[in-house]
């Protein structure tokens, strides 16, 4: 099928991110306040099958790839459902999730014969503490589990994604890239973006990947781009000399990948985001049923889809167009 899903600058989207609840059984440090967050309620958000509907039109307008993301994908009971309608829609190649993994050793199974294709995990540290620490009291050996539960039923790639924090979990980078030494995974370091939120502890967590290829060089591993597994996203991946996994650097602040983006999102309450760090949004709710003007609204928002997010503009308060997302990264989905 031929991309009708093109922006006024040529890029084509091919990919939509859903985010299918902003709800989450954790709370991140870098992603949700402790307590006082609100949440949409139940009757805003979008059905399996309003979900589904969506999809199958932009399918027919040449989207090809979907990714289901939260808040917590795994919070909303028989994902697989969706999983499965979404897979069976013609044009649809490719079903990916990302989870922060508490509740998913019990379903991988069951989501694998859904059709799910790939998986991203959330795991910042691999120390019980601290992962207690950064989620609010989650439990890592839950997340490890399910990664060695996706292992067993075959679900591939796995990718782990690492938001790097400094003076938090900056000590355990070489940790991070033995275990992709030792298995098949993809470890992505994540720089700390600051989304919907000004946040001035973002700056002193703040952390430039560089000091990822630093530490390989202290630790004397030899390094080399690769350009597997690399899906469909924004990472730079490397391999060390040897491994059987690899590593990815994912830098939305230092050096944005805005000029080959090919995504989409639509939140949970419906509403279509042509870019993840601005407030431009459209909601399709009220259009399904009627084909054609869900078709009208997707080309509405790509048609002000913005050049790039200018997140440094944006930070000083000196972009003209355009302003910045009031919405959490939970409500997003990343
Ligand atoms: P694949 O490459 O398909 O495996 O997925 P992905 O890396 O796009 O997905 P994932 O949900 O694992 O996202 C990883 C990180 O990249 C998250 O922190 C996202 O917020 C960030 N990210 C993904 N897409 C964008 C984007 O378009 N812009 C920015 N700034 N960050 C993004
Ligand atoms: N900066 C960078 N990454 C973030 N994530 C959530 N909030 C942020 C942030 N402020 C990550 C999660 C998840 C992915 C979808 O986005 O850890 O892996
Ligand atoms: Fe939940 Fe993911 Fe946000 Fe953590 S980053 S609080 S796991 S939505």
């Amino acid at each position: 099928i031929p991309s009708e899903l093109v922006d006024s600058f040529g890029r084509i989207h091919d990919y939509l991110r859903i985010s299918v609840t902003d709800r989450c059984n954790l709370r991140c440090v870098y992603c949700m306040p402790a307590d006082g967050m609100e949440f949409e309620p139940a009757e805003n958000i979008l059905s399996f099958h309003e979900i589904t509907e969506v999809v199958r039109v932009l399918a027919e307008m040449g989207v090809k790839k979907v990714r289901l993301t939260g808040g917590e994908p795994l919070v909303r009971k028989g994902l697989e459902e969706l999983i499965e309608s979404v897979a069976g829609i013609p044009g649809i190649e490719d079903i990916a999730l990302t989870t922060n993994g508490i509740f998913l050793a019990k379903k991988a199974k069951k989501l694998k014969e859904a059709g799910l294709k790939r998986i991203n995990i959330s795991l910042d540290t691999l120390r019980p503490e601290r992962f207690s620490l950064i989620t609010r009291g989650g439990d890592v050996n839950r997340v490890l589990d399910s990664i060695a539960a996706c292992q067993q039923v075959g679900i591939q790639p796995i990718k782990l994604n690492v938001v790097l924090m400094k003076g938090i979990n900056d000590d355990e980078i070489a940790d991070f890239l033995r275990l992709t030494i030792d298995g098949a995974l993809q470890v992505r370091f994540i720089e700390y973006m600051p989304i919907g939120h000004n946040d001035t502890r973002w700056k002193q967590s703040y952390l430039p990947l560089s000091t990822v290829l630093d530490r390989c060089k202290e630790m004397d591993w030899k390094v080399a781009e690769t350009h597997d597994g690399r899906g469909n996203g924004p990472a730079q991946t490397f391999r060390i000399a040897g491994a059987k996994g690899s590593f990815g650097l994912i830098h939305p602040v230092s050096e944005h990948f805005c000029e080959t983006c090919n995504r989409l999102r639509l939140t949970a309450d419906g509403n279509i985001k042509p870019c993840l760090y601005w407030s431009d949004e459209f909601n399709v709710r009220k259009c399904i049923g009627d084909d054609e003007a869900v078709r009208q609204l997707f080309f509405k928002a790509l048609s002000i889809k913005p050049q790039n997010h200018e997140m440094a503009l944006a930070l000083a308060g000196e972009s003209q167009s355009h302003v910045p997302t009031v919405r959490r990264m939970s409500q997003i989905g990343g």
